[in-house]
């Protein structure tokens, strides 16, 4: 069926979206075909997004931990700060394309939001942001470069005031603008073609890292390592090794623990059910109704997560573990202290996980991590939970 990931994914929207979301799909494919559109993405990729970015041998990391050897792949380094701007780009050129003069994103880090207004910035475009408030005080430097790039920020106080809640802002938008604008959505998430669409856009981080890794060890890694907010980073990552004899684990946001209730962990409570357009796990209490969460950091923190990792879930592919807010802090300085790096809240998720892992590995095993992100974004976030202000 499509848009479908075994029973996940597909099409939960009104019916007003329909045509547009057909539309998008219509483009979608015409452009994956079109060698003017994939030239004119490689080439931004290289000239605007700085790509490829560069894989590095974390030593002291891999010395501290005295087992396998532990890669970073560098997405830090992508124009803006995150590979959020891989699936950015991709969207911008393609609403273009279908001759959108209007783009609307929502942003819970700030990283999606960033990367879309640089890009809309670039092409010419229009660029109206959704951010929870909760998040627009925890990420108070990203929404000031939104609006220096030109975007406007628009705050949404609804429900947690979060990720959630400015997309279902974004959504109301795109249902009322559909003619002139594109919803640029963030991860791999939503309703078709979204999943498979941003999984795309985002599987140059996988080709890369998989092509660098055979040039710099002549072998693949042993294990991969990503965290899971709606999934982008990770599959964008896993998708490349899908087929390869490489053991793989994305790392969700445990909060302060799975037995307080407060954390973002889908799969350690794993029901399904629908959130923004598509069937997959989602935190929610017994009468069905979306909880609330709770991560140390804004990009982990929503509900549910893309429909292709509850596919990869069920059938074991993949396997899904979470680190608590402290693993992830501990694990930020860490990589601070032993490497001169600092990461995003969200990738310390994944670095906290391959600390723990390479330990128990042995040294000639290798551990490939996905650094999302860089952690600028979120000093004023370790500040506090530091106690140093
Ligand atoms: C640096 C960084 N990493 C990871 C994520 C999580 O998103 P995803 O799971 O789509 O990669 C975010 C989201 O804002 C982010 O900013």
């Amino acid at each position: 069926m499509i848009g479908r990931f075994g029973e996940y994914g597909g099409q939960f929207v009104p019916e007003t979206l329909m045509a547009a979301l057909a539309e998008l799909d219509d483009a979608f494919n015409a452009a994956r075909m079109d060698d003017a559109f994939q030239n004119q993405f490689v080439d931004l990729s290289a000239h605007f997004t700085g790509r490829p970015t560069p894989l590095y041998f974390a030593s002291r990391l891999t010395e501290f931990c005295g087992g396998a050897k532990i890669y970073l792949k560098r997405e830090d380094l992508a124009h803006t700060g995150a590979h959020k701007i891989n699936n950015a780009l991709g969207q911008g050129l393609l609403a273009k394309r279908m001759g959108k003069t209007r783009i609307v994103a929502e942003t819970g880090a700030g990283q999606h939001g960033v990367a879309s207004a640089a890009v809309c910035a670039m092409l010419g475009l229009e660029c109206i942001v959704y951010m929870g408030t909760e998040d627009m005080r925890r990420q108070a430097p990203n929404v000031y470069r939104m609006k220096l790039l030109g975007a406007e920020v628009r705050g949404v106080d609804a429900g947690s005031a979060t990720l959630k809640d400015a997309i279902n802002e974004a959504i109301r938008d795109w249902v009322t603008n559909v003619q002139t604008t594109h919803y640029l959505l963030g991860s791999a998430l939503g309703p078709h073609p979204y999943p498979t669409m941003v999984r795309e856009f985002q599987a140059v981080i996988g080709h890369e890292a998989r092509a660098q890794m055979l040039a710099t060890e002549k072998r693949l890694p042993d294990l991969l390592i990503a965290c899971v907010g709606g999934g982008s980073n990770s599959i964008g990552l896993f998708h490349a090794f899908r087929d390869d004899d490489v053991a793989m684990i994305g790392v969700e946001a445990g909060g302060l623990g799975i037995a307080s209730g407060k954390h973002a962990a889908r799969f350690a409570e794993a029901r399904p059910g629908v959130l923004h357009g598509t069937y997959t796990y989602v935190l929610q209490d017994d009468d069905g109704q979306v909880r609330a969460t709770h991560s140390v950091s804004a990009g982990l923190d929503y509900p549910a997560v893309g429909p292709e990792h509850a596919h990869l879930f069920d059938t074991e592919r993949v396997g899904y573990t979470y680190a608590t807010d402290d693993e992830a802090l501990n694990a930020f300085h860490q990589l601070a202290r032993l490497e001169g790096i600092l990461p995003a809240l969200e990738s310390a998720h994944a670095v906290a996980e391959a600390i723990k892992r390479a330990r128990e590995m042995p040294r000639d095993e290798i551990v490939l991590v996905n650094l999302s992100g860089r952690g600028d974004k979120d000093l004023q976030t370790v500040m506090s939970a530091s106690g140093e202000q």
